[in-house]
């Protein structure tokens, strides 16, 4: 039996255990209902644009610079260039944070760099359109970029004559977003990745930066326009900046992890190396080659391949010595042009299969001769190609276009 007093406060405890029960009862509901609704809010924030794939202890230290880490930014990391230079800073232990709103590059290359860069802090990705200057500056705003590497782009020739004012918005006007960001948020390194088809058909081989650059291509154009905003710029200001031209990039990973995987749709638009790996997978019947009377020693272009790794390799170079209220402009190629017949040779040699070749008529716009003079990037940032035999980068790339017939798609084996 309870004492008295015991009882005595027994019996008004029971209506609070009745109270307390409803009250624990509307608690946990509570509780509930929080949970619920902060997993829908998470699952909507997922799906929306500008979504951080990091957890908050991750995301914090994207948020704050940190002695001794360099973050870079990385526009367009998602596609071929972008993702190979992602996986070498990463490498070299930089912070990178890659934005591309997927349009063409791939979530299969970001999740194979989660993958191997799994700490926090390393590598996240936002979902994002640069076209959306909102949506950039709330991210320059919520991360502390170092510096800012700009590959995203629409980035084929015959594309550009098709829909010129696309490109003029995606490779211009974007820049301008990015460089307006870049300044309001006091992020003060740029490197732009441009092309040699600012030159145009220059008289004089091999083109070196002094080369006078008149486009004939909406995408040609649309670059030397954005270098241009990019150079006026830098007159008044204290940025750091690198302007990269490359040559016709070729390869992938030498390690099998990434490559070149462009949407199907685009194959018509497409470069010779998808062409030649699509005709070796009989993807297509045979590889077009036009033209074969080109003033060139066998009658077609002839062309500069610089291999990705070797590319990537001088964007890290050019970061390392980018310095305040300097512009460096440097064209990155091997400085040897081969020829259409060549490559394609070599990539019958690299997958082992004998393409079927058609000759054509020339295509409107193609210009016989390009290649490079890089005698400025070697003797400025110290940097040369090594992968420069045409087989061997095809040979890389053919490995990983056979385990990966559908792209990221599917990792199948032919
Ligand atoms: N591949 C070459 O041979 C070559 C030669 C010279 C210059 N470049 C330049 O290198 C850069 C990268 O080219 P790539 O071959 O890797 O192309 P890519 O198409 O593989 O990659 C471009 C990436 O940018 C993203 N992107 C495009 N528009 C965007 C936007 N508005 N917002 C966010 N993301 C966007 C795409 O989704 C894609 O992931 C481009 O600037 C291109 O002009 C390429």
């Amino acid at each position: 039996m309870l004492p008295s007093s015991s009882r005595s406060r027994s019996q008004p405890r029971a209506g609070m255990d009745y109270l307390d029960s409803r009250r624990k009862k509307h608690f946990l509901g509570k509780i509930l209902m929080t949970v619920f609704l902060t997993a829908v809010c998470i699952f909507i924030l997922k799906q929306s644009p500008g979504f951080s794939s990091t957890s908050m202890h991750g995301m914090l230290k994207f948020s704050q610079h940190e002695p001794g880490v360099t973050h870079v930014l990385v526009t367009g990391g998602a596609g071929y260039i972008g993702s190979h230079a992602s996986l070498r800073l990463l490498k070299d232990s930089y912070r990178v944070t890659i934005v591309d709103n997927l349009s063409r590059g791939n979530i299969g290359a970001v999740k194979i760099l989660q993958e191997l860069f799994p700490e926090p802090g390393r590598l996240q990705f936002i979902f994002a359109d640069l076209g959306d200057a909102k949506a950039v500056n709330r991210i320059f705003r919520d991360n502390a970029f170092d510096a800012v590497m700009h590959f995203a782009a629409v980035a084929y020739v015959g594309e550009s004559t098709l829909e010129p004012l696309r490109y003029y918005h995606n490779i211009t006007a974007n820049t301008l977003v990015i460089l307006e960001a870049m300044a309001k948020h006091g992020v003060r390194t740029l490197i732009y990745s441009s092309t040699c088809a600012t030159y145009g058909e220059p008289d004089k081989m091999p083109i070196t930066e002094k080369t006078p650059q008149f486009p004939i291509n909406p995408y040609g154009k649309a670059k030397k326009m954005a270098e241009d905003m990019i150079l006026d710029f830098s007159k008044n200001s204290d940025f750091a900046i690198m302007i990269l031209r490359y040559f016709n990039v070729i390869g992938s990973d030498p390690e099998g992890r990434l490559g070149e995987a462009p949407r199907p749709e685009l194959r018509e638009h497409g470069r010779i190396s998808g062409a030649c790996f699509d005709a070796a997978r009989r993807i297509i019947p045979g590889l077009k080659v036009k033209g074969t009377d080109y003033p060139t020693p066998d009658g077609t272009c002839i062309r500069d391949y610089i291999d990705v790794t070797d590319l990537v390799d001088a964007h890290v170079k050019a970061l390392a010595k980018a310095k305040p209220r300097k512009v460096g402009i440097y064209n990155v190629g091997t400085g040897k042009g081969r020829s259409v017949k060549e490559f394609v040779e070599a990539c019958k040699k690299a997958t082992g299969i004998d393409i079927k070749v058609e000759y054509l008529e020339r295509r409107p716009g193609d210009y016989a001769e390009v290649y490079s003079d890089p005698s400025k990037i070697r003797q400025e940032l110290n940097w040369t190609a090594k992968y420069t035999n045409l087989e061997d980068s095809l040979k890389v790339a053919w490995r990983w276009q056979k385990k990966h017939r559908n792209g990221y798609v599917t990792f199948l084996t032919s």
